[in-house]
């Protein structure tokens, strides 16, 4: 058989997504000011960012990076177990687990590298892990590497959960979710969860991306909102590049775990530890999201004035009370005309597509933000109204 030449096969590939409408092109954002972005040379509103409690521009925040930097230097210097680990990420830790009460904290370096080295590091093959079928990819990924079974189950199925787990009963089990769902914005069904767990001998663990910050008292996100805590929870991951407006993600869990983790988990023992000064930078957030509920109101009463208005409009909104609120659309074109539609109109808001959500699903996932006024929410409406009317010109992309 003769051997073939990756560029061919990637031009297959690309000739293949653009027949689907399929291609990603980045945009580069020049300048941003809260919700106010400069891109491609364009000012444009966004209503796509995760920063839903703005904390990624706030002084405090900012100031504590530049502080930490000028004292300490930018890297870390090295991998956590040789000379990365610093003062900052370890006071981090012991905040992040004082606060949530769990025994034990680690910051990794992102959300995906966090998931890939928990399930890699705590599965192995003859394990099981169970899985809502829209956990986040890095989720998906993360069991794939372990070597343990994946099994997935149809979104928010709690009794369909409870099958797989009961048709292997060898090995041990993870049954892993999201808190909220990415792309959808709606909840785990965690309290039901955490009791199938409990049944069957899994442990539950939760990547609460797009909860902390923003639900629960005194935002402790998605477990603390359903009245749940470590026991009933024992592993939760925080990525810290949505409320809190950094970088970089805490698992939070029992010392044996954790410490586990810590000392075999590939993806964190062979990858440079995160700046000191993002671990600065995030406990100065940490300060503010414990200090400041009047982000939480705000955002909860946009969330509320949004829904309020797409529901007279007449658009397809989804049961999702967080500040991701999708927008159905469908097709890959379509999403992509009301995209461009509401560009013109001085609104960036993303279309998102398979295989980042299931094939005939594309979508706006339009993202609140306490940047945003309650103006900027009715301006938004008032585009959508007008966008999301049928296309009168072909789209580009
Ligand atoms: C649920 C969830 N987990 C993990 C991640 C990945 O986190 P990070 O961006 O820090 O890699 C994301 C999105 O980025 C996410 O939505």
């Amino acid at each position: 058989m003769a051997r073939q030449r990756l560029s061919d096969r990637v031009a297959a590939a690309r000739a293949e997504r653009a027949a689907r409408l399929a291609l990603r092109r980045r945009r580069e954002v020049e300048a941003r000011e809260g919700a106010r972005v400069l891109v491609d040379g364009r000012q444009l509103l966004s209503f796509c960012s995760n920063d839903y409690l703005g904390l990624g521009q706030h002084l405090d925040v900012v100031a504590a990076l530049q502080e930490a930097a000028a004292w300490h230097g930018l890297g870390s210097t090295g991998s956590p177990a040789v000379s990365g680990h610093h003062g900052e990420h370890a006071a981090f830790e012991r905040e992040m687990a004082q606060w949530l009460g769990y025994p034990r904290a680690l910051l990794l370096g992102s959300g995906y590298l966090a998931n890939l080295a928990v399930l890699q590091s705590l599965l192995r093959e003859g394990d099981v892990c169970v899985q809502d079928k829209l956990n986040h990819a890095c989720l998906i990924d993360g069991a794939r590497l372990s070597g343990a079974e994946l099994k997935r189950y149809p979104h928010l199925d709690v009794e369909a959960a409870l099958r797989q787990l009961m048709s292997r009963r060898d090995g041990a089990a993870i049954l892993a979710t999201d808190g909220v769902f990415s792309m959808d914005g709606d909840s785990a069904p965690l309290a039901d969860l955490a009791l199938v767990a409990r049944a069957q001998g899994a442990t539950l663990f939760v990547d609460d991306a797009h909860g902390i910050g923003v639900l629960g008292p005194d935002g402790r996100g998605s477990v603390a909102a359903a009245g749940l805590g470590p026991r009933e929870v024992p592993l939760l991951l925080l990525p810290l590049g949505k409320a809190f407006g950094g970088q970089g993600a805490v698992l939070l869990g029992p010392e044996d775990l954790v410490g586990h983790v810590a000392e075999t988990a590939r993806p964190y023992l062979y990858s440079t530890a995160p700046a000191p000064a993002m671990a600065a930078a995030m406990r100065a957030s940490l300060r503010l999201i414990r200090g400041q509920a009047w982000r939480r109101a705000k955002l909860a009463s946009l969330v509320a004035r949004f829904r309020r208005g797409a529901a007279a409009l007449g658009l397809p909104l989804q049961e999702s009370f967080t500040p991701i609120q999708p927008l159905l659309l469908g097709e890959n074109r379509r999403a992509l005309e009301v995209a461009a539609a509401l560009e013109e109109r001085g609104y960036l808001v993303a279309a998102i597509r398979p295989p980042t959500v299931p094939e005939g699903q594309a979508r706006l996932r339009i993202t609140l933000s306490v940047d945003h006024s309650e103006a900027d929410v009715d301006g938004l409406l008032a585009a959508l109204a007008e966008a999301v009317k049928p296309p009168t010109r072909p789209v580009t992309i």
